[in-house]
C-alpha cells in the first residue's frame, strides 16, 4: 500500500514526505523553480548552492526538464557548489565538475562564468587562499537564496565531517580542504571503483556558509537514510552530526524525504 503523502514539523523543521524518490525529486525541483523565480523577480538574480551525488541526480534532470519546456532559465542564476575532491582534474569524470556539467550546466542557458566549484588543481599551498575566495565570491553575491543540501550516512552536509569541534567553532567553519571520513571513503567506492581508487581529501563549503542560507532545501532517499535523518532531526545538536546544526536554523530548512529515509521519524 502506498505510504501518505504528509508535511510535518518536526524541530522546528518543515519536514515533507512523499511516497518516492522520485516524488521527492519533483517536489525538490519544483522548490528550487519557485525560489529561482522569486529571487530573480526580487533581486535580479538567484544565487544557488548545489550538492552532487547521488540523491539530487533526478532533481537536475527534473530542472532540465523544466527549462526544455520553456518554464525555467537560468540565465540570471549564479550557482556555487558544495564540495570537489582534491586533487582531481576537472575532466576526470568522477569530478563534481564534470558530474554538474554532464547533468546540469550543459543542458541550461547557464552563462559559463555564473558557475562556480571548488578548483581541485588548485597547489595545495594555495588551498586555504582559494578556499577563502570562494567565501568571498558567495559573499559578495549576496550570500545563497537557497542551498541544496544532501546527507552523508554519518551526518556531513557537504564535506563538513562529523567533529569533536564545539558547536560554535563548527558553525563558524569556513570552506576548507579536508580529510574525508572513513564512512564516507567507504562510500565513496560506489563511485571510484576500489578503496585503494578513492580520493581521501576535498575542499568543501563550510558549515559557516551553508548555514547563512536563506533557505536550505535538504533531500534524503532511501532507507540507509532512515537512520541519520531521524538523529539530525530529533538529536541534539552536535558536531558529531554536522546536519542537526540545521536545527540552529529550522524555520529555514525544509527537509523533503520518501518514505524509506522517513522510516525512523516517527512521523
Ligand atoms: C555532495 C555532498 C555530500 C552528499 C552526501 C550524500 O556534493 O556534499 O554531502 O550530499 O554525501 O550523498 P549521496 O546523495 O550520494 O547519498
Amino acid at each position: 500500500m502506498p505510504a501518505a503523502e504528509r508535511t510535518v514539523q518536526i524541530s522546528g523543521s518543515t519536514v515533507i514526505v512523499r511516497p518516492t524518490a522520485e516524488a521527492a525529486s519533483q517536489v525538490a525541483a519544483d522548490a528550487i523553480a519557485e525560489i529561482i523565480h522569486a529571487a530573480v523577480n526580487e533581486r535580479g538574480k538567484a544565487v544557488l548552492g548545489l550538492a552532487t551525488g547521488a540523491t539530487p541526480e533526478v532533481v537536475y534532470a527534473k530542472l532540465v526538464a523544466k527549462h526544455e519546456a520553456g518554464g525555467l532559465s537560468f540565465q540570471k542564476v549564479v550557482t556555487y557548489n558544495l564540495d570537489e575532491y582534491y586533487p582531481i582534474q576537472p575532466l576526470d569524470p568522477r569530478s563534481y565538475r564534470a558530474y554538474m556539467h554532464r547533468l546540469l550546466f550543459s543542458r541550461v542557458d547557464l552563462p559559463a562564468n555564473q558557475a562556480h566549484l571548488l578548483d581541485g588543481t588548485v597547489p595545495e599551498a594555495f588551498a586555504p587562499e582559494h578556499a577563502a575566495q570562494f567565501d568571498r565570491w558567495i559573499e559578495a553575491d549576496g550570500g545563497l537564496d537557497l542551498q541544496l543540501l544532501g546527507i552523508g550516512r554519518n551526518g556531513h552536509i557537504g564535506f563538513n565531517e562529523p567533529s569533536d569541534a564545539s558547536v560554535a567553532d563548527f558553525a563558524a567553519a569556513p570552506t576548507r580542504l579536508v580529510e574525508l571520513h572513513p564512512v564516507t571513503k567507504g562510500d565513496a567506492v560506489r563511485e571510484f571503483g576500489a578503496h585503494e581508487n578513492v580520493i581521501s581529501h576535498a575542499l568543501t563549503m563550510g558549515v559557516k556558509s551553508i548555514l547563512s542560507a536563506r533557505a536550505v532545501v535538504m533531500l534524503a532517499t532511501g532507507p540507509r537514510k532512515a537512520a541519520i535523518v531521524a538523529q539530525a532531526l530529533r538529536g541534539p545538536v552536535a558536531s558529531t552530526v554536522p546536519a542537526s546544526l540545521l536545527q540552529t536554523i529550522a524555520e529555514r530548512v525544509v527537509w523533503i524525504l520518501d518514505e524509506p529515509a522517513a522510516a525512523e521519524l516517527g512521523a
